[in-house]
């Protein structure tokens, strides 16, 4: 209920899921993080409006207006599924009628993830269970050249995580746990009802 009553506020339409007809193992279903979650999470953890989020595996675009309308922060949404990516555009268009006015960007690329050039500003990389394993590492290794490249602190915010993205960030990276903060609503029954942040960098 919280969830449909949010997006009326945000004059956007993002609940449900998303199955795949031909289902890959390695592209998961469009499911976005629950309002409550989001509300929980950010009442913890900062934005600057110089920071610059990207979604990975964005589906409606949930987090990118969420983000841009409560912290004025700039973000770009990735999105692999064409459908998806259109649903996600309409609700930009709704968005922007009633939008607070602001600098930052909301912007949607339709692309795999693996195949996103990580851009010299981009800091806060967000990730609800969009694919595999093997993507994640893939997508982590571009980060990881980027801010080779352009040094900067990023931090990698996991969403209902896996043990297989915590296990590889904390053995195979740079990255560093700062962070756990528990969906105070839902942890009690599902202890994978959390959050996890991971920074590297300056
Ligand atoms: C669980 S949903 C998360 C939606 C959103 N991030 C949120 O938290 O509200 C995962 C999304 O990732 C997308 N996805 C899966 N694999 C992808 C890939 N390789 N590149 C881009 N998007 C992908 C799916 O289509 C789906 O929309």
């Amino acid at each position: 209920m919280y969830d449909k009553e949010y997006d009326r506020l945000l004059r956007i339409k993002t609940v449900g899921t998303r199955e795949w007809l031909h289902q890959s193992s390695h592209y998961n279903r469009y499911e976005a993080t629950p309002y409550k979650a989001l509300d929980d999470f950010f009442q913890d953890y900062e934005l600057k409006s110089t920071d610059k989020l990207v979604d990975f595996g964005c589906g409606k675009g949930r987090l990118p207006f969420y983000i841009h309308n409560r912290f004025g922060v700039s973000v770009t949404g990735i999105e692999m599924s064409g459908q998806l990516y259109q649903e996600a555009l309409e609700n930009q268009a709704n968005y922007m009628q009633k939008a607070k006015q602001s600098s930052a960007f909301i912007r949607f690329e339709r692309c795999l993830a693996e195949e996103y050039e990580v851009e010299a500003k981009d800091n806060r990389f967000y990730f609800f269970n969009p694919f595999s394993i093997q993507i994640f590492m893939t997508v982590i290794d571009n980060i990881l050249l980027s801010v080779e490249q352009q040094k900067r602190s990023v931090d990698i915010i996991l969403y209902y995580p896996t043990s297989d993205y915590i296990e590889f960030l904390e053995t195979s990276t740079p990255f560093e746990l700062i962070k756990g903060v528990k969906v105070s609503s839902m942890y009690e029954k599902d202890p994978n009802e959390l959050f996890l942040v991971f920074r590297f960098g300056e």
